[in-house]
């Protein structure tokens, strides 16, 4: 089996068995010393002993990492983004349309909605969600530099992007996901504003290349995103290695399971 095959094949395993495995791993860790399960979410542990890039919250044996400050923002600006990112070759991998309704979570100071806002012409728009209200206000002040118009902020919370049910064409997240301090809820928001079919992409650096100069909270495996993406209404589309140094993994919205399919293993009354 090629080495391909079998990663795919070890994807699509971890991918079934996520729902499970969590449950399972969690009575083992409640019983540790230093462990704390989080009474308002038990998918999440607290753990006394973690990184300091990190905010002490695990998640699918995950530890969460801090948000990046607005004080940062000059960092997402950068110009040699233009040869560690490659904008436009990730921007031509997400295959955009005109007139597509487009959310950038986690949009910082619209690095790529503005790149973006072009593709989709006057007929689309980007909602440019984030939690800091000062990333928002870069994000406005860079737009009306730029007379851009179709992109508009959304303050989101932690645990909500606040964007409308079924509205979205696509949604994509450029280093963010693994920052999420409420990752299954804000997925499962993520998933209530797309619409049936919209796609879902995670844009994060590569775990598995120990080259890539990250720190390793800020990186994320493609078998560790199959894994959080399994509770969700969400079908693996594939996953694009044209990046020098991110991942581009792409889901789509499933259809709710009808009431006669989703009692398919029920037992029947004769
Ligand atoms: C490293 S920056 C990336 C910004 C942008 N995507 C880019 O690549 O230029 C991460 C951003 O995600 C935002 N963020 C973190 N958690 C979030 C959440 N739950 N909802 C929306 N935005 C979030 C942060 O405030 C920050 O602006």
């Amino acid at each position: 089996m090629s080495r391909k095959l079998l990663l795919l094949t070890l994807a699509t395993m971890l991918f079934a068995l996520g729902k499970e495995s969590s449950a399972l791993g969690q009575a083992a860790l409640t019983k540790a010393k230093g462990i704390r399960v989080d009474p308002n979410n038990p998918r999440y542990t607290y753990r006394l002993q973690h990184s300091r890039d990190g905010i002490g919250k695990f998640y699918m044996g995950r530890e969460i990492a801090h948000v990046m400050g607005h004080l940062g923002a000059g960092w997402l600006e950068r110009s040699s983004r233009e040869v560690e990112e490659r904008p436009q070759t990730l921007i031509k991998a997400l295959k955009l349309k005109a007139g597509y309704k487009v959310a950038d979570i986690g949009v910082g100071t619209g690095y790529f909605a503005r790149r973006i806002s072009r593709i989709i012409g006057p007929n689309g728009t980007v909602y440019g969600v984030d939690i800091q209200q000062e990333m928002l206000d870069l994000l406005e002040r860079n737009l009306k530099n730029a007379g851009i118009k179709n992109v508009q902020g959304v303050l989101g919370t932690i645990s909500n992007p606040n964007l409308p049910a079924n509205s979205i064409d696509l949604a994509f997240m450029v280093d963010v996901y693994h920052e999420f301090s409420h990752p299954y809820e804000m997925m499962q928001n993520i998933c209530n504003a797309l619409k049936i079919g919209g796609r879902l992409a995670f844009i994060e650096y590569r775990m598995e290349d120990p080259k890539v100069p990250i720190k390793l909270l800020h990186k994320m495996s493609q078998l560790q995103v199959l894994k959080e993406a399994s509770p969700h209404p969400l079908e693996w589309v594939e996953t694009i290695s044209v990046l020098p140094r991110q991942h581009i993994i792409i889901f789509k919205k499933t259809a709710p399971q009808s009431a006669a399919k989703a009692n398919t293993n029920e037992p029947r009354n004769p």
